[in-house]
């Protein structure tokens, strides 16, 4: 394989090893994105049971210790070190969950190992997230299932500001970086077309079983405005009727490999 095609491959964020920046900090204040993310995850998982899963780039574990309810052994699977030293503490008390050194391009496991597979948060890392998905798929058994999250640049706000000055969706990768963003971090950060999204799953193998819209009410007014607890209720309510419009700024896929 050339050089170059091993520097697509793999797309590691160095970000999340920098000192300066803390991933566990940027949760504080975010217990309503926290909450929206498991209810998807428990609606999609909801009655199923898999011996083997993985959180792909799971970051210090956040989301690897909701998969212990649906999994016999959960492989935390992270190519940040940082991230990985702050699981150590994150996941005392926390069993079945497994810290291991790995990226999605390149997953510690054999063909057709894993019976469930998720990837939150991620893949707006990823402009090119090809390589990470036939990965996945690799490593996935037929007939087991792939849970992925990612940045939805076709939400409601952006088909607003689009269709007012007459522009279509792109369908590729949107650049988001603001310039100070661009100042501190070499890393992209993108949102998706989630029809391109979709397309890319198809073509690594991956049909789409069920679609929720995720974060519906993720806006500093409305946090402010509207309880928790009222607003989590009101998130479990919207994430199914406004999948179909795909409105909110996260998209989650459950799907199947075939
Ligand atoms: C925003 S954090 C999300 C972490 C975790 N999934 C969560 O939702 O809390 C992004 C994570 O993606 C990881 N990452 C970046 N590039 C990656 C890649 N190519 N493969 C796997 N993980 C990657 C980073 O190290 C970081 O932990």
């Amino acid at each position: 394989m050339s050089t170059s095609k091993n520097q697509r491959k793999l797309q590691k964020a160095d970000h999340y090893d920098d000192d300066d920046s803390s991933y566990l900090r940027y949760w504080d204040g975010r217990d309503y994105e926290q909450a929206a993310e498991e209810i998807a995850i428990r609606t999609l998982l909801k009655g199923k049971k898999f011996k083997k899963a993985v959180d792909v780039g799971g970051g210090y574990g956040r989301l690897s210790v909701v998969l212990r309810d649906y999994a016999d052994e959960v492989t935390l699977a992270e190519p940040s070190k940082q991230q990985l030293d702050i699981a150590k503490d994150f996941l005392k008390n926390k069993p079945k969950v497994i810290p291991k050194l790995a990226q999605a391009e390149k997953l510690p496991f054999k063909d057709n190992e894993v019976d469930l597979a998720m990837i939150f948060r991620v893949i707006h890392h990823l402009p090119d997230p090809i390589p990470a998905f036939d990965e996945i798929a690799r490593v996935v058994k037929p007939g087991g299932y792939f849970l992925i999250e990612f940045a939805n640049y076709g939400n409601f706000k952006n088909r607003v500001k689009h269709a007012a000055k007459f522009q279509k969706l792109p369908v590729d990768p949107v650049d988001i970086k603001t310039a100070e963003g661009e100042k501190k971090n070499s890393i992209p950060f993108v949102n998706h077309n989630p029809k391109t999204v979709r397309k890319q799953l198809a073509q690594s193998g991956f049909k789409v079983e069920k679609t929720l819209s995720v974060s519906n009410f993720r806006s500093t007014t409305l946090k402010k405005a509207i309880p928790k607890t009222a607003l989590v209720t009101m998130e479990k309510a919207v994430q199914k009727p406004l999948a179909k419009a795909y409105f909110g700024p996260s998209t989650v896929y459950l799907l199947k490999k075939v």
